[in-house]
Formats: C-alpha cells, sequence, structure tokens
C-alpha cells in the first residue's frame, strides 16, 4: 500500500507534504534507533533465501526484533531507521515505528526481511529527499546516513554506539534518545569523525564488541532502569 510521497525540508520532524497530508509528528519521549547496513541492499532484488548473501540482511532482523519487541509485546514509542548503503540503488533508508505499525508477519529474519523487501519495492521510483509510506508503520525515503544524522543532532540528545565511548552506566539518559550504530562492519573512520562533529556522544555499553542487536536491547534495559518513558 503506497498512500503517499513526502519531501523533506531541515526539519526531520516538519516535512512538506506534496500528495497527501501526514505530516511527521515531533514525539517526544522517543527512542530512535539508526542503524547504518553498510552492505544492506537499497533495492528489492534479493532472495529471502539467502539473509546473508544479501549484505547480512539477518543482522538488520535481529536489531528490528530488538528494537521493537519484548516477551509477547509490542515496544511503544520506538522508532527503528535502518540506512542501507549497498546495492542497488543507495542510499535508502527505512523506518519502523513501533505506535503505527501494522502486522508484520512475525517477527522471525524471513518476515522481517520480508517486510524491508516490500519498503525497498515502495521506494523504487524515490527521487533523493523523498520518502514513502509502503506499509502501516513502516516508511522509506532515499535518504543518506549523513542526512538523517544531520537532522537528529539539530534535535538534541545524540548518541553514537563505540565500545570506547562513556559507559553507558555512568550516563544519565536524555528521555528521547537516538542512538546511531553499524551493523556487522564498523562505522567508517570519516563517518565516526562526522557523528562527533555533529556533536554525537560515544557511548559504550560494555568491554567486548557485541552485535548491533545485543546493544540495542542493552540500551533499551538501561533506559527501562532508569524509568524513561
Ligand atoms: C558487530 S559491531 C561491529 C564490528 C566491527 N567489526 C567493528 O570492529 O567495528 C556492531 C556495532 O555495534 C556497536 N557496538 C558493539 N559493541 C559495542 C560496545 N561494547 N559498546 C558500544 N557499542 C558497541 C558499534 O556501533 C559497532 O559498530
Amino acid at each position: 500500500m503506497v498512500v503517499g510521497v513526502l519531501r523533506f525540508n531541515s526539519d526531520l520532524y516538519n516535512n512538506t507534504l506534496i500528495t497527501e497530508l501526514k505530516e511527521l509528528p515531533y514525539l517526544p519521549f522517543m527512542r530512535d534507533f539508526i542503524l547504518r547496513a553498510r552492505k544492506g541492499p537499497s533495492s528489492p532484488d534479493f532472495s529471502l533465501d539467502e539473509l546473508g548473501r544479501a549484505g547480512h540482511m539477518e543482522i538488520v532482523a535481529h536489531c528490528i526484533t530488538n528494537a521493537l519487541f519484548y516477551s509477547l509485546n509490542i515496544r511503544t514509542g520506538v522508532r527503528v531507521h535502518i540506512v542501507f548503503d549497498g546495492p542497488a540503488a543507495p542510499p535508502k533508508t527505512v523506518r519502523i515505528e513501533s505506535d503505527s505499525l501494522g502486522s508484520l508477519g512475525g517477527f522471525d529474519e524471513r518476515a522481517l526481511a520480508g517486510v524491508i523487501k516490500q519498503a525497498l519495492q515502495a521506494g523504487l521510483h524515490l527521487s533523493l529527499e523523498e520518502e514513502v509510506q509502503a506499509l502501516d508503520g513502516v516508511y522509506v525515503a532515499k535518504r543518506s546516513f549523513e542526512s538523517l544524522v544531520r537532522d537528529f543532532s539539530a534535535r538534541g540528545a545524540f548518541y553514537t554506539m563505540q565500545k570506547r565511548g562513556t559507559d553507558i552506566r555512568d550516563l544519565e539518559f536524555a528521555e528521547d534518545a537516538a542512538v546511531v550504530f553499524s551493523d556487522h562492519l564498523s562505522m567508517p573512520k570519516k563517518a565516526d569523525r562526522f557523528l562527533i562533529r555533529l556533536g554525537a556522544e560515544p557511548l559504550s555499553v560494555g568491554p567486548k564488541m557485541l552485535f548491533a542487536s545485543q546493544c540495542i536491547a542493552l540500551v533499551h534495559n538501561e533506559l527501562d532502569r532508569q524509568g524513561l518513558a
């Protein structure tokens, strides 16, 4: 279902509508996870039977699971933004919003990769800085990592996940945290420097290099323990 096209201006949550009135509201108390999938496919021509060959789409699926779900529940107030920088039409950013989510057809790797595939299909003909809704709570934009994080840096609390960052236990989180991390590949040094220049605070969840999805669970847990929305 494709219901409209949005064009970005400089404010991420104040998009200008082109075809249909559906402005993205600014929502306080929101947790935003920004995953950079460096080899993740930016077009839908990948096989659900070979997720490993699709830039390790199974890692993206694990991140979505840990961001949106906990036992028998969907979290409220969570958005996952996945930037796909791999072939064949980069960049593409898929955003999944927990509060308006319809059925994803399950939360196994294949089902979630299927949702991404549908989103990328809906976004095939987007021009730069355009966005379209693909499914309930699922949007796809032709938008780069740099453009996305620049908007978050202008909003406030903004963290980049790094093993050598500030210990998460020494940090008092802001209510609406935005957290950036990479998939199985490290963030390019240039992007690391860009994030720091934008004011992102490096954040560590511990001494071991973990899977990105494990970092999400730990960040959620810390925010839950601090009693943040
Ligand atoms: C699987 S790791 C990337 C591994 C990659 N080979 C590297 O050396 O960066 C995925 C991402 O999770 C985050 N991450 C992993 N362990 C972390 C830790 N202990 N503290 C903070 N972030 C971590 C980082 O953003 C990292 O880029």
